[in-house]
């Protein structure tokens, strides 16, 4: 339980969502999100341990959406860890900013992976369905009334299984964080904005109250929260 950071502060603004930050900084924060979720986002642990288990028949093709991609990396990794476990997987990538789908845009991807700036609830209108839903780092993200929306739509839109994965506020995920990243990351917001959504994020009470009924929110190393569905 969090002593320093008892309270959520969902006011702090992350710099990154400016409309007006300077364009390298954003580009250099959406690329160097891949390092810091090789090292601490763990979903190659979650592929294997709650999204795998689900696509088990053999020859058929699955759908996966992710909700904010931000630099694109997550829906690559798990593009990956499909191919090597024989999983063909087909993964709609959404995010509602411009800016995040220009980066992706200016980079080469599996045709197995499409970006685009749809919304969840976009797509239920457009009676989308996938077999997983999954979100990393989106929903601190939200305001206060979006995140039991957000997964109440990708509850909808899933046909076998969501995970949304989550930094979990701590004091000492605030300090080590603080620590590991000092002096790292030049201009790049991944640490303002980190320490920032650190405090934003949620404690695993307060998200379990949150996440409709029957999903599960699981504390995972380090500092994270993982709320699985349905
Ligand atoms: C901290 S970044 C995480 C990006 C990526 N998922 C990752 O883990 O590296 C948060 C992302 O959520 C996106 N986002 C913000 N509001 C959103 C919303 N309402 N729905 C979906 N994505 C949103 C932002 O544009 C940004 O790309």
């Amino acid at each position: 339980m969090p002593i320093w950071l008892r309270r959520r502060k969902p006011d702090l603004q992350e710099a990154m969502d400016a409309p007006d930050c300077p364009p390298d900084w954003l580009a250099n924060t959406y690329r160097d999100f891949a390092q810091v979720n090789q090292r601490v986002s763990g979903w190659e642990r979650i592929f294997h341990r709650h999204i795998r288990p689900v696509l088990s028949e053999p020859h058929r093709t699955y759908t996966l959406l992710d909700i904010g991609f931000g630099g694109g990396d997550i829906p690559l990794l798990l593009h990956n860890l499909a191919a090597r476990c024989g999983v063909q997987l087909r993964i709609h990538a959404i995010d509602p900013d411009p800016r995040a789908l220009a980066y992706v845009a200016s980079r080469r991807w599996p045709d197995t992976i499409e970006f685009s700036c749809a919304t969840p609830a976009s797509l239920l209108a457009a009676a989308a369905r996938y077999d997983v839903v999954i979100s990393n780092h989106v929903l601190h993200h939200l305001p206060d009334a979006e995140v039991a929306a957000m997964m109440r739509d990708a509850g909808c839109l899933a046909r076998r299984r969501v995970c949304f994965n989550d930094l979990a506020r701590s004091d000492w995920a605030w300090i080590l964080f603080g620590l590991g990243t000092a002096g790292r990351f030049p201009r790049s917001y991944i640490r303002s904005d980190g320490l920032r959504s650190i405090q934003r994020a949620f404690t695993q009470k307060e998200l379990q109250q949150l996440v409709p009924a029957g999903w599960l929110v699981h504390r995972t190393f380090p500092f994270h929260l993982l709320a699985v569905g349905p």
